[in-house]
């Protein structure tokens, strides 16, 4: 028994059943009073969430006075940097960084959202959010790393890594959380918690994974789904959260539900008569902490005292959740880091804000170079529709609990362009031309508890296309640049979005400021990907931002200008309509006519696939025998006149063995530095692991047959090349 496990076994030991209970609890501090907090923290409250800086010390102080002393879990939803609290670093959205295919830029991601969440005295933050997004429709793409499993996995282990750091006693070490288990994004028509018909099967093949990288990463939390599993919530389903994660992943952390996942059972699931019944199905399944059901701790006590449920469970529960807390070293008077390196923080982010600007067409226009440009569109100066979800500017009731220390103002697309104008022989004719919304749009906020903010968000969209203004800022332009897209009405929790074309009047500019003859660059700035097959055919450039940082228009305004060429490469896959989903690269084949008859076969921009200032050539890859298995090198040179870093991607075709296997799936990527000119062979060391398939006993098995390895710079089959193996 480790000092650990035998300090928790002794504390167990002289807990009473309601403080059992309590530490079974987690309740958001920002909708309770001060005296309702300071009452659960006497009572030996397990957590809370969304409590910061003086208010979290004061219920700290509570807690320890309270009879047994034991130390409260403060979380937050730190899920892009600390950005809940405004004068933190504010990294772009997982979506936008996952476009950098940059496993060691999203540990110090982690690294530094670490640091700024504990020295605001915090522990715990909900992330790294493990949900792929396969339908466009989802509301919430923008916290996704995409469709793919394998980039998931990867850049949600490094995450993870570099959140809970080398020892969780580390003064700037926090909890991760893994969620939301499992396959949040993929149900029925992207609709958020409708039914998800996923088989076993295909959780353990497709969503599963990523898991295992997190529980093999050390992940020390899990966060619960709200959705059913093929009618089964997820907060009641006790295969897959005691027997998958707990049993055969040796998930050792602990598990907390989603918000008021246990009272939804009842009030929305329809799954459980009352309260107690969703308590106790809730604490059978596994889930060790229930988030924001207070009323869950009173049920759980009379569950236990009527016979219902034995002590046993919560004893278990309450076992992962205080050896969590030892492991942290909240027992040992854990201290929170005096300094915090800010600067460093804000470097890394403008690294990885380059890192996320997506070139999608250039027939030469870019770079902008001594050019009179007219920027126009709702997305050039917009602050929220730039941040996107889950920062200061779209949770005020969260922030509302943040010290706020100072404001960083943030840089939009304009502001980008406008300070590096002089140096590139620019000048700047700005006008907004219309909003995201036409007046008589329909477009109402989601009437959800809790997000009433929505309308004051929504209501300044509302303007039609200005064209005077627009004809007359194009007037004396050389090239114009259109900035259109999405905003927080339109994207973000509680916004799954049927039509995904440009709103409002925004196709109608595209086209009027087309109707003048000049070259057009479209900025898309958005948290997920549009419908937008116009713009591919017509502009002359399209750049992709998703939802930057606080300078990501500077990182757009130096990509669009040629002083860097750091472009990165889509993770996840667009469709030319919302009828053509789903669009991701790793489906089976056999659909007869491969398309629909008014649509084309591929994606409108496929998976992995990104430009540059430069091209990459690559040679035909080879297979070497290595650990057992193979390794695969190809040669990649940079033919180009720019230098610039390739991400090099390889996908592989498995045989059918009982089920069929998707047509080619990410196994592995990696960065490459190349010089204009400069050729590397990149070995890529094939993990056979990753390509067992799945029994349908669960087994998992290197089915007999021809491998297909493709190497090459996207996922589409013409900038692929192949070798092949048989087992
Ligand atoms: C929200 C989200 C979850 C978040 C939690 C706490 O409803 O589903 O991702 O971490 O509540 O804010």
């Amino acid at each position: 028994m480790t000092g650990d496990t035998k300090r928790v076994q002794e504390l167990i030991g002289r807990m009473s059943l309601s403080e059992k209970a309590a530490q079974m609890t987690q309740i958001p501090a920002n909708l309770l009073t001060d005296e309702e907090a300071e009452t659960w923290a006497v009572r030996g409250i397990g957590s809370f969430l969304h409590a910061l800086g003086k208010r979290a010390e004061k219920l700290q102080k509570a807690a320890r006075d309270s009879r047994l002393g034991i130390p409260v879990l403060f979380g937050i939803d730190a899920v892009r940097g600390h950005a809940l609290k405004n004068g933190a670093t504010v990294f772009p959205s997982p979506l936008a960084m996952a476009c950098a295919w940059d496993r060691e830029a999203m540990e110090a991601v982690g690294r530094a959202t670490a640091a700024e969440v504990a020295a605001d005295g915090l522990h715990w933050t909900f992330a790294p959010l493990l949900c792929m997004a396969r339908d466009l429709r989802w509301g919430r793409v923008d916290e996704t790393f995409g469709e793919s499993p394998t980039l998931t996995g990867e850049l949600a282990a490094a995450m993870i890594r570099g959140l809970q750091g080398e020892d969780l006693k580390d003064e700037t070490a926090i909890l991760a959380c893994a969620k939301h288990f499992i396959a949040y994004a993929e149900s029925t028509g992207g609709r958020d918690s409708a039914d998800t018909p996923v088989s076993m099967r295909m959780i353990r093949e497709t969503f599963l994974p990523p898991y295992k990288k997190a529980v093999d990463a050390g992940c020390a939390t899990i966060m619960t789904a709200y959705l059913p599993i093929d009618g089964v919530p997820m907060t009641a389903h006790k295969e897959l959260l005691t027997g998958v994660l707990k049993g055969e992943l040796g998930f050792n952390g602990f598990v907390v539900t989603d918000w008021d996942n246990v009272g939804s059972l009842v009030a929305r699931q329809q799954y459980s008569e009352t309260l107690r019944d969703a308590a106790l199905a809730a604490a059978i399944a596994g889930n060790d902490m229930f988030m924001s059901t207070p009323g869950a701790y009173e049920e759980l006590i009379a569950l236990v005292k009527e016979g219902r449920l034995s002590e046993t469970v919560l004893d278990e529960a309450v076992k992962r959740i205080l050896t969590v807390k030892f492991r942290l070293g909240l027992f040992d008077d854990k201290q929170k880091p005096k300094i915090v390196d800010m600067q460093a923080h804000q470097a890394l982010n403008a690294r990885i804000q380059q890192e996320a600007v997506v070139m999608l067409k250039n027939n030469g226009v870019l770079p902008l170079e001594n050019k009179k440009l007219a920027v126009i569109g709702p997305s050039v100066d917009h602050i929220h529709a730039m941040l996107g979800d889950w920062t200061y500017m779209s949770h005020p009731s969260i922030r509302s609990s943040c010290e706020i220390e100072h404001q960083i103002t943030p840089v939009t697309p304009r502001k980008g362009l406008e300070r590096l104008a002089a140096g590139h022989g620019l000048t700047i004719r700005y006008e907004k031309g219309c909003g995201f919304l036409r007046e008589e749009d329909p477009i109402a906020a989601p009437d959800v508890a809790g997000y009433p903010y929505l309308e004051k968000i929504i209501k300044p969209e509302f303007q039609n296309l200005d064209t005077g203004a627009v004809l007359s800022a194009c007037e004396g332009a050389d090239v114009l640049v259109a900035c259109v897209g999405d905003f927080l009405g339109q994207t973000g929790e509680y916004r799954d979005r049927a039509d995904l074309d440009l709103s409002g009047d925004q196709q109608a500019l595209l086209e009027l400021m087309k109707s003048t003859g000049k070259p057009l660059v479209v900025v898309l700035v958005s948290g997920k990907p549009l419908t937008v097959p116009w713009v591919r055919e017509n502009a002359d450039a399209a750049v992709q931002l998703f939802n930057g940082g606080q300078t990501a228009g500077l990182a757009l305004a130096r990509a669009v200008t040629g002083e860097t060429n750091a472009f990165g490469k889509l993770p996840i896959s667009f469709a030319h309509h919302a009828g053509q989903l789903p669009v991701y690269h790793n489906q089976l084949p056999g659909w007869h006519g491969r398309r629909y008859i008014d649509m084309p076969e591929e994606p409108l921009y496929a998976f992995g696939y990104g430009l540059s200032y430069t091209s990459y050539r690559y040679g035909a890859p080879r297979l070497e025998k290595e650990n057992g298995g193979y390794a695969l090198i190809t040669e990649v040179q940079n033919a180009g006149e720019a230098d610039g870093t390739e991400i090099v991607q390889l996908y592989a075709h498995r045989p059918a063995g009982q089920r069929m296997t998707p047509v080619k799936e990410l196994i592995d990527f990696a960065r490459v530095p190349l010089k204009a000119g400069e050729s590397k062979e990149v070995r890529f060391p094939v993990d056979m692991e990753s390509l067992k398939a799945v029994r349908d006993d669960g087994s998992r098995v290197l089915e007999k047959g021809t491998y297909t390895l493709m190497a090459g710079s996207s996922s589409r089959d013409e900038d692929l090349r192949k070798v092949t193996f048989t087992i």
